[in-house]
């Protein structure tokens, strides 16, 4: 049997199929990730390897894992994998697509308004006594009906989002790399080039992949192209942003607010500057987060790991 290194407690409904057809290793703690130390030396065996977004399988990881011939990615987005040396060394990449697309545009829009309309805030204030009376422009926000939104990365994902605003009478700019002619048609949803899109939206909410040259792709000279009453998004990937630039801006009124579900190093440290500013709404990377698309999301993984195990192609490759 093939050794299955899993580096996380999952729901044992979800292991439990494949203890049967493999020799599974795993982390048995559910409040904590396997170790880095830990996960170097269980891959030196391993043949296959079940991972989250927080795994990071990089040129070392597999330097340390010479029989290496699966890895299926609890997540979407797998900027966590060396994909060109996993590609070159033959090793098969599954990951979890469409399964979270509702949750997360669910959650994207959720922190949008959140964001807009000040919840957090207006939570806090009330639970710490300050709710004396109502006051016409207490807590007031920005409004999120028949507002501009503009989406960068027009996946899936984007998609989505993009038809819960039409919901919300707003109107929708996208920037991607490809034109979303059926989405223009079908939707009225317009595309603008990225400054363009920058300088006439009231939200602009990032929702493209985390590659090199995704990296810091909003940064000062970017958010100097919004409005002073623009709110930023980010349930993407945290490195697609300079937090630096972005608490500037934040800091000095040059846009609105922002709702930040990703960092740039996660779990996200307390004493990190965003997270000083009451106009920052901060999640815990928890946009899949709802029970359907978690289960949805072990199941695909576990249906590619049996189909593989059982010497088949699985579903949902990225190699
Ligand atoms: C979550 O961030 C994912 O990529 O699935
Ligand atoms: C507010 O509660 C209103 O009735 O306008």
């Amino acid at each position: 049997m093939k050794k299955l290194l899993i580096t996380r407690k999952f729901p044992e409904q979800f292991v439990a199929p494949l203890r049967e057809v493999a020799h599974v290793v795993e982390w048995t703690e559910i409040e904590t990730a396997m170790p880095r130390d830990k996960f170097l030396a269980e891959a030196a065996e391993a043949e296959v390897i079940w991972s989250t977004l927080e795994d990071k399988i990089d040129e070392e990881l597999l330097m340390h894992a010479p029989k290496l011939q699966m890895v299926a990615n609890l997540a979407v987005g797998y900027n966590n994998l060396a994909i060109s040396t996993i590609k070159e060394r033959g090793i098969i990449a599954t990951n979890t697509p469409n399964v979270l697309t509702n949750a997360t545009a669910d959650l994207a829009f959720g922190l949008l308004i959140a964001t807009a309309r000040r919840l957090v805030e207006s939570a806090d204030y009330l639970r710490a006594g300050k709710w004396k009376n109502w006051s016409p422009m207490l807590l007031t926000g920005m409004e999120v009906s028949g507002s501009t939104l503009g989406i960068i990365g027009m996946g899936r994902i984007g998609s989505a989002v993009a038809r819960r605003a039409k919901g919300f009478d707003m109107q929708v700019l996208y920037h991607n790399r490809n034109r979303k002619y059926e989405d223009e048609e079908m939707y009225g949803f317009q595309y603008r080039a990225l400054d363009e899109l920058l300088a006439e939206s009231d939200f602009v909410m990032v929702l493209t992949p985390y590659t090199s040259e995704t990296h810091h792709l909003i940064s000062a000279p970017q958010l100097k192209q919004m409005k002073e009453s623009a709110i930023f998004i980010n349930v993407s990937r945290g490195g697609i942003v300079d937090e630096h630039a972005l608490y500037e801006a934040l800091k000095n009124g040059d846009i609105w607010a922002a709702g930040l579900d990703v960092f740039q190093e996660e779990p996200v440290s307390l004493d990190h500057p965003l997270l000083t500013l009451p106009n920052v709404v901060a999640l815990p990377h928890i946009a899949s987060a709802s029970v359907k698309a978690r289960h949805a999301m072990l199941a695909t993984n576990l249906e590619a790991l049996l189909t593989f195990l059982a010497d088949d192609k699985p579903k949902n490759r990225l190699t």
